[in-house]
């Protein structure tokens, strides 16, 4: 059986490297002694390059090519990789692939066209990088009610925060070196806003509650707005600012999903997740918190998810690996407002005494937050678990300067 990857960036290289490094084993493991990768397309030329040769511009030549069994979509983006996934799979390939814009938009369309043509669509490495997550999620937890899926989703961010506030580093500094370790987006503003810990909160919400979660539907921020005096107050205040993506089921059968930065306790296991490491936890009635955590992004341990999905292709020839979900509705997602949080606010005033004494009457039972260093007009303040909307309302015509939720 011959095998194709479709996009020669970060993570293709590392799946064709990964295939020739670890040839036999894979080999051994697929049942497929005589796998080979066949064709590589991209738009560019790689001069040099050890898989130069394989190097092709005309997805033609793969979906052509009856001998090509298994096809690996690493280019990320919706277009054209959903149109090349899409007649991958009406050619009878399995295809596998990284993209989580890919699934989280077009997942479900995608898995109904493989499974009219009896192939597979996985998509283990589009969440989480080398960390396993879907199949545990969907397969070992599969005897669970899930009630919560939650984490840190982005290496990117989680690298930049903890330069930041780490070591000091400049927040442009820390996103160039995360770019040159190859785990930033090609568009950077896609980690840094937050979308892609949406796109993955979506696959991993759908995963867990049936139904298909659109990024639409969940309302994403990302740590453009952590300013260095949050950092302040949160330490002060026994916690570390991480960019959460979390998704609940509700007792109506809706969902709450969101991403944002949120303030996570120092004794919570994802508050020590740092650099480019995610950490996902999952809570099903049965097994309670379970967490995965391992190398979010980065070439080897993406490839190392795109390709055990191939070898899982290989093996199953004959019987297909399908995961199931339904489509999901504009009002399966319920309003973000309507969740029930604390928050954490920091605002401008011009008494903070006064201020805090009012706000109080409003938010019975805020606690008024301290750092070193804080300046006259500032105050800084965790409310009680509320309505997010009603918290907020509360705050109407005050010069809010942050707003974060705890975890
Ligand atoms: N840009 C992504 C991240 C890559 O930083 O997590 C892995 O999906």
């Amino acid at each position: 059986m011959d095998l194709a990857i479709m996009g020669y960036g970060v993570v293709g290289s590392g799946v064709a490297r990964l295939l020739a490094r670890n040839n036999e084993s894979i080999a051994a493991r697929s049942m497929q002694p005589n796998m080979r990768l066949k064709y590589i397309l991209d738009l560019r030329e790689f001069p040099g390059d050890p898989f130069a040769p394989l190097v092709v511009h005309d997805v033609n030549l793969i979906l052509d090519d009856p001998e090509i069994g298994i096809v690996a979509e690493t280019m990320g983006g919706q277009h054209p990789a959903f149109e090349f996934v899409k007649a991958c799979l009406e050619r009878g390939k399995s295809v596998v692939t990284s993209n989580k814009e890919l699934v989280a938009t077009k997942g479900l369309e995608l898995m109904q066209t493989a499974k009219a043509h009896n192939v597979n669509f996985l998509f283990e490495a589009s969440v989480g990088g080398g960390i396993p997550i879907i199949r545990p999620l969907s397969q070992c937890l599969a005897a669970n009610v899930i009630s919560e899926v939650a984490g840190i989703l982005n290496g990117t961010t989680n690298f930049i925060l903890t330069k930041m506030f780490a070591d000091g580093m400049p927040f442009d500094t820390a996103l160039g070196l995360a770019q040159e370790n190859g785990y930033a987006e090609k568009d950077p503003s896609a980690d840094v806003d937050g979308h892609d810990a949406c796109r993955k909160i979506c696959i991993l919400a759908t995963l867990a509650f049936g139904r298909h979660v659109y990024p639409e539907q969940v309302r994403t921020e990302g740590v453009r707005g952590v300013a260095t005096e949050d950092v302040l107050y949160a330490e002060h205040a026994g916690y570390n600012i991480k960019l959460i993506g979390r998704a609940r089921r509700l007792e109506d059968g809706r969902v709450s999903a969101v991403v944002g930065p949120m303030l996570v306790p120092f004794d919570n296991l994802l508050a020590n997740v740092n650099d480019v490491y995610n950490a996902i936890m999952i809570h099903g009635d049965a097994v309670e918190d379970v967490i995965f955590y391992g190398r979010g992004a980065g070439r080897f341990p993406t490839a190392s998810a795109v390709v055990a999905d191939m070898i899982d292709c290989a093996k199953h020839t004959q019987r297909r690996r399908f995961f199931d979900w339904e489509t999901g509705g504009a009002d399966y997602v319920a309003p973000a407002a309507q969740d029930v949080v604390s928050l954490y606010i920091r605002l401008r005033c011009g008494s903070p005494d006064e201020t805090f004494a009012a706000l109080r009457g409003l938010l019975p039972g805020a606690q008024k937050l301290s750092r070193e260093g804080a300046q006259p007009h500032e105050l800084a303040l965790i409310t009680p678990k509320m309505e997010e909307g009603a918290a907020l309302a509360a705050l109407r015509g005050r010069d809010v300067q942050s707003v974060m939720r705890l975890f």
